[in-house]
């Protein structure tokens, strides 16, 4: 969703701030824009991708400036919608990632009071608050705007001829990048790696003074200290490498990320948590909620341990009885439906466990302990080497609960994706690219593999698909199938391959042509089924990982065959912040 930079130094700001707009587009956006700081403010906006627009000729004087990425919320895509914003007199800008839920209200008072409002946004009104209160002092003007808003944001904010960014954070993220005599400001780190590995986060009720060379943190109007801290994420992690798409080469890095995260293993405390756990509930949203549905299938079934799993955007006013452990799974760390829920979990008094990918993102602030996974940077929309990771940290817990009972198979488990990833499925993407509707059916575990596998169809390739425990089909959706309607079915060996087979047999007879993945050498399967594609013979928890990846480049590469926007499909953002 929305992104925003900043930057102040000794270097024109325009080409670093659209640089780090493009480290931002992973997000998700449909307008970009930058204001620089001279005697006066200049503005570029844009509805758009940047790589749409003439944006390699923006040329904006300056060496204070900020920019953002914004995916329309209040107001449609446009350029005037774009921020940033501006007050009356154009002296003041800024950009806003975030909800100001109050807006309108705050709005009919300021056009009361004679402001005039160019665009239908809702960061508006925070330009012309700022405005009411500047008497040449920013970041007291910022201060006093603050407590007027509802909602959450993170904002970035110049004046002209005023040397300074003031930034402010609640409830939205925000970081600093230290520089050499520059610093950088922007939503995540992805724009701030190819500039320095120091990083600040900023807390909840921030507000920063940056100038050039020096940044100066303040919370509830007293001067505070916030850590620097180190990021082991490399500018390399961020480039294409050679792949055709982000998506490819985080598909490809997925041994790694699984065998990283395995590695790192777990602290005695997140090890005593998980081992000590009367109840545990996970909580979660799209791929993340996957993941946990599997873990859930696994702990149940080879530990014997009752868990619940419960979708963010639900948690938050369906609350379950909350007690014992949280775990919040969340790739990027700041899914607004899964912080609000972790939140309520530490309202009831319940111990809370986060599972992320980023360093210092806001579920690690909020949850009593962090198991960080190692997946690297993840720019591709939809999630493929964070679900491996997430799937990763999930085992490794399993392992744990279970005395290191996994622990040989979870040291090993990265060499079968890796044999996977070059499996020939040309043959079973011709099938679907032409499809309008596609079924992925799977027992047990192999359910939600094959829920996150319709959901990377529909994701990338805007085929409409849906997962479905294989029983289930008989109950509806035999209804839909035709010779076009293509069905996927994970079918390991195991308790559930005899049922599974019938299963298939059932929607051949539907006509359905079948694209099964099973275990190497089983012909029986290979004979009834359309196109048969094989996997390791290996442990069941490997068998969910190399099902997984095989599914992913289903996906990937039908897409690509219907000449799909992979990285970054219509409509989606990478990162939700809002709920
Ligand atoms: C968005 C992304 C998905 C992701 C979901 C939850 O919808 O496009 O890929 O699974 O958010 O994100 P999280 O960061 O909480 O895992």
């Amino acid at each position: 969703m929305c992104g925003i930079v900043g930057y102040i130094g000794r270097r024109e700001a325009t080409p670093l701030l659209m640089q780090g707009l493009k480290r931002l587009e992973y997000r998700g956006y449909d307008s970009f824009g930058i204001a620089t700081m001279g005697s006066d403010i200049n503005l570029f906006k844009k509805r758009g991708r940047i790589s749409d627009s003439e944006s390699d000729a923006v040329a904006l004087a300056g060496y204070v400036g900020i920019g953002h990425t914004r995916w329309a919320t209040h107001g449609e895509p446009s350029d005037i919608n774009s921020h940033p914003h501006t007050d009356c007199s154009g002296r003041i800008a800024l950009v806003h990632n975030g909800v100001i839920e109050n807006y309108a209200e705050l709005k009919k008072q300021l056009v009361g009071r004679g402001h005039r409002f160019a665009s239908e946004t809702d960061t508006e009104v925070i330009a012309h608050l700022i405005e009411e209160h500047y008497n040449g002092d920013l970041r007291e003007a910022v201060e006093k705007t603050l407590p007027l808003l509802k909602g959450s944001y993170a904002l970035l904010v110049i004046a002209a001829d005023d040397q300074r960014i003031i930034a402010a954070r609640d409830c939205s993220p925000l970081v600093l990048g230290i520089g050499d005599g520059e610093l950088f400001a922007a939503s995540d780190m992805m724009p701030l790696l190819e500039h320095t590995e120091r990083i600040v986060f900023m807390e909840d009720g921030d507000i920063a003074e940056i100038t050039a060379g020096e940044v100066a943190i303040y919370c509830d109007g007293a001067r505070v200290e916030r850590p620097v801290e180190l990021v082991n994420w490399c500018v390399e992690d961020v480039r294409k490498g050679g792949f055709a798409h982000y998506m490819q080469k985080e598909i490809f890095e997925q041994p790694q990320a699984f065998y990283e995260t395995i590695k790192a293993g777990l602290d005695d405390h997140v090890a005593d948590m998980i081992k000590n756990a009367s109840e545990i509930t996970l909580v979660a949203c799209g791929t993340s909620y996957h993941t946990a549905l599997i873990f859930k299938y696994l702990a149940e079934s080879l530990c014997n341990i009752p868990i619940r799993v419960e979708v963010g955007s639900e948690f938050k006013y369906y609350p379950p009885p909350l007690k014992g452990l949280v775990i919040a799974v969340s790739q990027s760390g700041e899914t607004a439906d899964t912080l609000a829920a972790l939140k309520m979990a530490k309202v009831h008094g319940c111990s809370t466990l986060a599972i992320t990918n980023v360093q210092g993102s806001t579920v690690t602030r909020i949850a009593d302990r962090t198991l960080l996974m190692r997946a690297g940077p993840e720019i591709g929309v939809a999630a493929t080497k964070s679900y491996t990771a997430q799937l990763a940290a999930l085992m490794e817990l399993l392992d744990a609960r279970c005395e290191g009972a996994f622990a040989d198979v979870l040291s090993h488990a990265h060499l079968a994706i890796g044999e996977v990833l070059l499996r020939d499925i040309q043959q079973a993407v011709a099938l679907c690219k032409g499809a309008e509707h596609v079924f992925f059916v799977g027992r047990g575990p192999f359910y939600p593999v094959s829920m996150e596998g319709a959901l990377k169809m529909k994701e990338i390739s805007y085929i409409h698909a849906e997962g479905y425990a294989a029983g289930e089909l008989k109950h509806g959706p035999f209804a839909l199938l035709t010779e076009q309607t293509p069905v996927i079915a994970v079918c390991p060996p195991g308790s559930t391959y005899g049922v599974m087979v019938s299963n298939i047999k059932e929607m051949k007879a539907r006509r359905a042509p079948i694209i099964a993945l099973g275990t190497d050498g089983d012909k029986e399967l290979e004979e009834i089924v359309d196109v048969f594609i094989p996997l390791p013979d290996t442990h069941p928890l490997v068998q969910v990982l190399t099902a997984s990846v095989v599914l992913q480049l289903l996906s990937y590469h039908t897409a690509c065959a219907l000449q799909r926007d992979v990285d970054k499909p219509r409509n989606l953002a990478k990162s939700v912040t809002v709920e």
